[in-house]
């Protein structure tokens, strides 16, 4: 159970709108103070919560981890997720809790946001089983959510509170979750570092890259630490039918501006390149408030040139050491996307 735990703690998610962090022991008086809030305290199963001390020893807890949920606009944290593990005759299963607690904030599908990129962070970082939840049958709100993400009605489960109320056994296992899961950006989790390792070191991209030398899984770690901590380094893994494919890196350089780097899984076929740019300069230009991406590219690179400018990315001046720099405007990108998408589906088949 540590071993998962410690595997998983200290990642940062982010969502179009959301980001996604561990609670910390300065958090849990705030955290304490928003369960207490009505109607939310009237729609969990433990009563317990009630008392800040016990709260405080919950939090202590061995198999259990939670995150807090961040509106990424005033970095005002609004709700909880957490994830408890139980192994029961050499299965492992995760009971998933999560709310949003203030009513502004709800019926805007932030916590569909929030828990499909839980479910899967969970599901891709560990070896659980399925998940379970337990779910207040008036819980409309709340039900109508888990099924939407898969889970399916086990049966009725007893109330042990006073208020005696009916509950349903919700559950999803690996299997659903991996057929159901369509998603094509995602956050770095732990669990993916030796693969990108791999990918990293592979002649090709080193050769083009930065720091040509190769990287040991302890800098590579760091490297990784830096994308969890820092405030204008972000990362994201592209997939195609949960097959990972490629990397795209960026930093924000000035304000609506970032510089990216870009590579795929080496050996995997022609227009993955194209496919993992489509997806992630879509992400960067409609998530993230961006509206120029740039790229240094190495001159002897002339495959990454050739990429770029079949992208619509422009020559804009030589830089220093053998660098050429190229940018993409955000209304540029308007005008071609749907040409890339098309030669995507006509020419690549993908
Ligand atoms: C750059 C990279 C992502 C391109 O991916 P890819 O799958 O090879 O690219 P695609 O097959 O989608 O090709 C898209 C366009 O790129 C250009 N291109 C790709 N490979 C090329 C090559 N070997 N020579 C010349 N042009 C090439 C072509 O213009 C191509 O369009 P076309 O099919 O109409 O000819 C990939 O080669 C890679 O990961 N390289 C190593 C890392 C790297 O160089 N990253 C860029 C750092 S700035």
């Amino acid at each position: 159970m540590k071993l998962i735990i410690n595997n998983i703690i200290n990642t940062k998610l982010e969502t179009k709108r959301l980001a996604l962090r561990p609670v910390k022991s300065k958090d849990l008086r705030k955290i304490f103070e928003m369960r207490k809030r009505y109607p939310l305290s009237h729609l969990m199963k433990t009563i317990w919560a009630m008392n800040y001390t016990s709260y405080v020893n919950w939090f202590k807890k061995k198999n259990y981890i939670d995150y807090i949920i961040l509106d990424k606009k005033n970095k005002k944290i609004i709700g909880i997720i957490c994830a408890t593990f139980y192994l029961k005759n050499n299965i492992l299963s995760a009971e998933l809790d999560k709310y949003i607690a203030y009513k502004k904030y709800q019926y805007k599908e932030l916590e569909t946001e929030a828990t499909t990129e839980w479910v899967n962070f969970i599901f891709q970082s560990t070896e659980i089983n399925y998940f379970f939840t337990q779910t207040l049958k008036k819980n409309f709100s709340n039900l109508n959510l888990n099924l939407k993400l898969g889970f399916s009605i086990k049966k009725k489960v007893a109330d042990l509170t006073p208020r005696n109320s009916s509950w349903n056994l919700m559950k999803l296992d690996r299997k659903k979750w991996k057929k159901n899961n369509s998603l094509l950006i995602r956050n770095i989790y732990f669990s993916d570092l030796k693969e990108i390792l791999k990918w990293r070191n592979n002649f090709k991209v080193r050769k083009i890259s930065f720091d040509k030398a190769y990287i040991s899984y302890k800098k590579h770690y760091e490297w990784y630490k830096k994308i969890q901590t820092s405030k204008s380094y972000f990362s994201f893994l592209i997939l195609k039918k949960n097959n990972k494919c490629g990397i795209v890196n960026f930093k924000i350089t000035k304000p609506n501006v970032v510089q990216w780097s870009i590579y795929k899984k080496p050996f995997s076929k022609k227009g993955i390149g194209t496919y993992i740019a489509y997806l992630s300069i879509n992400k960067i230009f409609d998530n993230l408030r961006v509206n120029l991406i740039n790229a240094s590219i190495d001159t002897s690179n002339l495959a990454s040139i050739r990429f770029h400018e079949s992208l619509g990315f422009k020559f804009k001046k030589k830089l220093q050491k053998n660098f050429v720099f190229y940018s993409l405007s955000k209304t540029y990108w308007e005008k071609t996307k749907d040409v890339i998408k098309h030669k995507l589906f006509y020419e690549y088949n993908i």
